[in-house]
């Protein structure tokens, strides 16, 4: 890709593929994991543009490439150091820990930050490079959040959209990160920032108006760069450019993000998937009921949870093996993480114990999977599986809800969806349950398990009609409208 010729730019920590070097020196590239990719793919298939992303490996960068699926890539390379203080660190140890309800303790370290800044200058400059004039841009997540005023900085010609995939914390959260004042002032060189929830953008709304001393209308936040500092109009404010510029109009609004329907039915659909649909139960001992579930190995997915409550069902004899088992494919993720690394241990320990307590040769209670697989999988284990339980503590959105709902097209399968989800807002006739309600959450087992199966169809049919008509194509539509339309006009107070 020559310099400056995108019209339609993608911006996301990760490119769509992760290059993995073998021992022996050979490589592959393997599709990234999370929903983030999930998504965009789905939207970059029908479009032309520059995907500008971090190749999932320390080091040099490799040139820009064409993907199989004909996408062009930008690589930006990371330094062990930065994978360390940026990715692991400042990403996830610091953000996501406070954008998820601090689940786990979040950790601040000043050299953390500075990594983050210096990789955040770097994809500004790497977007800056390929970008056409009066490109479209599009940044995602919170890794990136002050991508979006140094491209404005660099490139004014651009448009600028955001939108984060995760929630948006409440102010009382948000306000302990020392730097909140620099997220917030760089995210708000976008023209639109979109957000799961609309209680993530009044969230995001509210930290501008305290923080920063911005004003909203609506949706729309008037933010008028130095005001903070506008008591002294000589004042250097700490970024060390003289106070006050010209005020921006920014539109902040929920537009929550989906998966493709079409496509994940019509994969379901196929011949291939439903043998091995039918195969996967016949390998599990052909049992009456299959509970599955599917994430990354992640303390904000409520594994530990969820499985409490299965030992709980176990336990009562409410279900028994060989008749009830349980599938969960954990994804590995954020490997060298120590909180990670701890969930890892902690939910391994407690499969182990279900297995040792409840299962009989040749029937296990438990069926524990640390991997990742091909679409074609993911959907035969969505058609195998009579409930899907997601059980997050907090989840910008939960594509996997999303994506069971759109394999079941022989509308059976039923949904067992925690209420701190994204998904839960549009889902609702699924089965709801509260995490850390225990009790609760096992007598929503049974039902999803035990109901009519008129009922269950009944929930199915009206789940997939939303998630139908609200696919991920649509989603990237309204967003799109949303940010070619949005204010960018500087109003004069
Ligand atoms: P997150 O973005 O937090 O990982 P989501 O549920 O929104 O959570 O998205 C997860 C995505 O990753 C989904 O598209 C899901 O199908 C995919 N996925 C999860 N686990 C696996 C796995 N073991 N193998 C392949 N894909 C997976
Ligand atoms: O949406 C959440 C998210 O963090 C994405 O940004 C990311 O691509 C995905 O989950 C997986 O996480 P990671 O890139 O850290 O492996």
């Amino acid at each position: 890709m020559s310099n400056n010729q995108a019209d339609f730019i993608i911006a996301a920590n990760r490119l769509p593929v992760d290059r993995i070097v073998h021992p022996d020196g050979t490589q592959e590239w393997r599709t990234s994991p999370g929903g983030l990719v999930t998504a965009m793919e789905s939207v970059m298939q029908d479009r032309t543009g520059v995907w500008v992303g971090w190749a999932g490996e320390a080091g040099e960068a490799p040139e820009p490439f064409t993907t199989e699926g004909g996408l062009d890539v930008q690589p930006v390379s990371l330094s062990e150091r930065e994978f360390r203080d940026y990715y692991e660190g400042f990403s996830n140890e610091t953000l996501w820990p406070i954008y998820h309800d601090v689940i786990v303790e979040p950790t601040f370290h000043r050299r953390w930050w500075a990594s983050y800044r210096t990789v955040n200058e770097r994809f500004a400059r790497a977007i800056a490079d390929v970008a056409a004039q009066g490109a479209t841009v599009w940044i995602h997540d919170y890794q990136l959040q002050l991508v979006p005023a140094l491209v404005r900085e660099l490139r004014p010609d651009v448009r600028i959209g955001f939108f984060n995939h995760i929630p948006f914390p409440p102010v009382e959260l948000f306000a302990q990160l020392p730097w909140r004042r620099h997220l917030l002032r760089g995210l708000l060189g976008a023209d639109f920032i979109g957000f799961q929830r609309s209680t993530d953008a009044g969230n995001f709304i509210r930290a501008c108006r305290q923080l920063l001393g911005a004003s909203n209308k609506g949706d729309v936040v008037t933010y008028q760069p130095g005001s903070e500092y506008a008591h002294n109009k000589t004042a250097i404010n700490p970024s060390g450019t003289l106070a006050v510029a010209d005020p921006r109009l920014v539109r902040c609004a929920a537009v929550p993000i989906s998966v493709d329907f079409a496509g994940l039915e019509a994969l379901a659909k196929t011949p291939a998937v439903k043998a091995r649909a039918k195969e996967i139960r016949t390998s599990l001992g052909d049992p009456e009921t299959v509970l599955l579930g599917v994430d990354r190995l992640d303390y904000t997915k409520g594994i530990r949870h969820r499985m409490r409550a299965l030992t709980e069902l176990f336990q009562d004899g409410e279900i028994t093996t060989p008749s009830t088992t349980m599938v969960q494919i954990a994804t590995p993720s954020r490997e060298r993480v120590a909180a990670y690394r701890q969930l890892r241990t902690q939910v391994e320990s407690l499969v182990g114990r279900i297995n040792g307590d409840h299962s009989g040769l040749g029937s296990t209670a438990v069926h524990y999977l640390h991997q990742s697989y091909p679409r074609e999988e993911m959907a035969a284990l969505f058609l195998a599986a009579d409930a899907l339980l997601v059980t997050p503590l907090r989840d910008g959105m939960n594509l996997v809800a999303k994506e069971y709902v759109a394999c079941r097209h022989d509308l059976g399968g039923a949904l067992v969806l925690s209420e701190f989800t994204g998904a839960a807002q549009e889902l609702t006739q699924a089965y709801t349950v509260n995490p850390h309600d225990i009790v609760g959450m096992k007598q929503n087992i049974l039902r999803a398990i035990n109901d009519d199966p008129q009922d269950r169809r009944a929930r199915m049919r009206s789940l997939r009609r939303r998630v139908r008509n609200h696919d991920v194509q649509s989603w990237a539509h309204r967003y799109l409208a949303a940010l070619a339309a949005a204010p960018d006009k500087p109003v004069r107070p």
